[in-house]
Formats: structure tokens, C-alpha cells, sequence
């Protein structure tokens, strides 16, 4: 696998392939991998011939700067998972290398961006927008994978796509879980013992509140998935939403949309977790 750090030589070998007429599928991260990423590497390879990942903590996306500085970083085990998982290329960048100068863009997701991770997170989704951005034009992928995990975060992209006529295909993928639920997550390190013990209620309390569908309104069903949560003591709920999956608007009815998510973002410990689930 190549490491590549700067933007001409990644550039040149997608290139490259592209001369040959091979299609680039494209996995961005910002590192500290674990079996999420790699389901995403797995995907593109399916899809295309060739796969190249970035790993990047890009910094205008934190909204605090312990998270940052918190965030786990792990460069040389990420170069070997990606290696060992048949990645073909890795563009690891430096912060001066992706912002020489101060990066002023702003972007308006409108209604999407007001609600959940943009509303509890003021300036989250521009700096995911710019930063996704540039990286597309860098690398220039036929495809690009992001999980559903960052659901919110997957619908602005593709509604940053659509708006800015890009020539690639975003492809949403599943939420990779451990054995007991909890949604694979980079910060999930950061959590100790006691607290790994208790995560998994998060996706328990969602699906216990998501097959309640049929005797309970979309407010009830909050109402309840909030209660469940408060009996948890470790929990420090942020939001739980219930709403349409395609325009992220808190519905009424369940009848108001083919598919409805409930989400929720909730602090345990010294860490920030967000998880979301469909209600059929
Ligand atoms: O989901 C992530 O890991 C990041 O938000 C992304 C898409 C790599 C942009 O920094």
C-alpha cells in the first residue's frame, strides 16, 4: 500500500488509475480504525479496482477543543489495517498541508443542518463540509463510503453533492456493531471499564423503544426512549429525535414518512455518542 502526504502525489496516482480506466473508491477517516472503517474498505473494494483511504483529524470539525485533543490517534496501526484490509492507498496529510491559509467557506445545509449534531454542534457540519469537499477534489474518487453511524452527517454530504453538481456516487453503509451492540466507534477507547460495560444500553434502549411503534405515537415513543435512558444513571442524554430518515424532520405521525430514525447523542464518562436506529 502506498502512504502518501502530500496532495500532487495522491493526486497523480489516482490519476493514473484513472488513465487506465480503473474506478477509485474512496474511504475518508480521521484514523484510530477499527472494524467499521475496515467494512467500509471491504465495500469499496467490491466496487471498485482500486481503494484509497485518508486518514485526517481535521480540526475545523471540533467544536471542542478537549475533543480534539482527546481524539485518539494512531497512525502506524491504521497503515497496517488498511494495509492487511487490501487498501491500495492512504493519504495522510499534515494540517498545513490541507490549510495552508485560514479556510473561511460556509456552507448552509438549511433545515438539515439545524437540528441534532448541527444544532448541538455550532460549526460541526461546515467544517465536514469543507474538509470532505476538498478531499473529493484531491483525491477525486469514482465512489465514496461513509457510515451510517453519522447519519446526519452522510445526508449533508450527499446534499452537498447534489448542490455542487459533483461527479461521484456516495454509498451509505450499515452501522458495524460489537458482539453486544455498541456501535463501533473511535472514541469508544476512551471509555473506561464501568462505562464500556453500560454503552450498550444505548442500542438496547433504542431498540426497546423502536418496537414499541405500533401502540405508541412518534412523541410517546420519545418520551419513552428518554425515560429509559434517565433510569441509567451514566448517561447524560443530549437529544433523542424521532424522525423522517430522508429530510431529518421530527415527524408526528408515522405515516408522514416510508422510514422513520430514532437517534440519540448522549455523553458517558469523558465521551460524546451518538447512535441511531430505523423503525419499522
Ligand atoms: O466521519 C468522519 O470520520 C469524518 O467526519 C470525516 C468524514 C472523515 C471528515 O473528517
Amino acid at each position: 500500500m502506498k502512504v502518501f502526504n502530500f496532495i500532487v502525489d495522491i493526486q497523480r496516482f489516482v490519476e493514473e488509475k484513472h488513465n487506465l480506466g480503473l474506478k477509485v473508491g474512496f474511504v475518508p477517516t480521521m484514523g484510530a480504525l477499527h472494524d467499521g472503517h475496515l467494512s467500509l474498505i471491504n465495500r469499496a473494494k467490491k466496487d471498485n479496482d482500486i481503494v484509497v483511504s485518508s486518514v485526517f483529524v481535521n480540526p475545523i470539525q471540533f467544536n471542542n477543543p478537549t475533543d480534539l485533543e482527546k481524539y485518539p490517534r494512531t497512525p502506524e496501526r491504521d497503515i497496517e489495517k488498511l494495509e492487511q484490509a487490501g487498501c491500495d492507498a492512504v493519504f495522510m496529510p499534515s494540517v498545513d498541508e490541507m490549510y495552508p491559509e485560514k479556510v473561511e467557506d460556509h456552507y448552509d445545509f438549511g433545515d438539515l443542518e439545524r437540528v441534532m449534531e448541527g444544532a448541538c454542534r455550532p460549526g460541526h457540519f461546515n467544517g465536514v463540509a469543507i474538509v470532505v469537499r476538498k478531499l473529493f477534489e484531491i483525491v477525486n474518487p469514482d465512489r465514496a463510503y461513509f457510515g451510517e453511524k453519522d447519519f446526519q452527517q452522510l445526508a449533508i454530504i450527499k446534499k452537498m453533492v447534489l448542490n455542487l453538481n459533483m461527479n461521484l456516487e456516495i454509498v451509505p453503509c450499515p452501522i458495524i456493531r460489537e458482539n453486544d451492540g455498541l456501535a463501533m466507534s473511535s472514541r469508544n477507547v476512551r471509555l473506561n471499564e464501568t462505562e464500556r460495560a453500560i454503552a450498550p444500553q444505548i442500542y438496547a434502549t433504542l431498540n426497546d423503544a423502536a418496537s414499541h411503534k405500533k401502540e405508541m405515537t412518534p412523541a410517546e415513543l420519545r418520551q419513552y426512549a428518554l425515560d429509559k435512558f434517565a433510569t441509567i444513571k451514566e448517561f447524560d442524554v443530549e437529544y433523542v429525535e424521532i424522525t423522517d430518515e430522508i429530510n431529518l424532520k421530527s415527524i408526528e405521525n408515522w405515516n408522514e414518512c416510508e422510514h422513520a430514525r430514532i437517534f440519540v447523542a448522549l455523553q458517558l464518562g469523558p465521551v460524546r455518542l451518538i447512535d441511531n436506529v430505523r423503525i419499522y
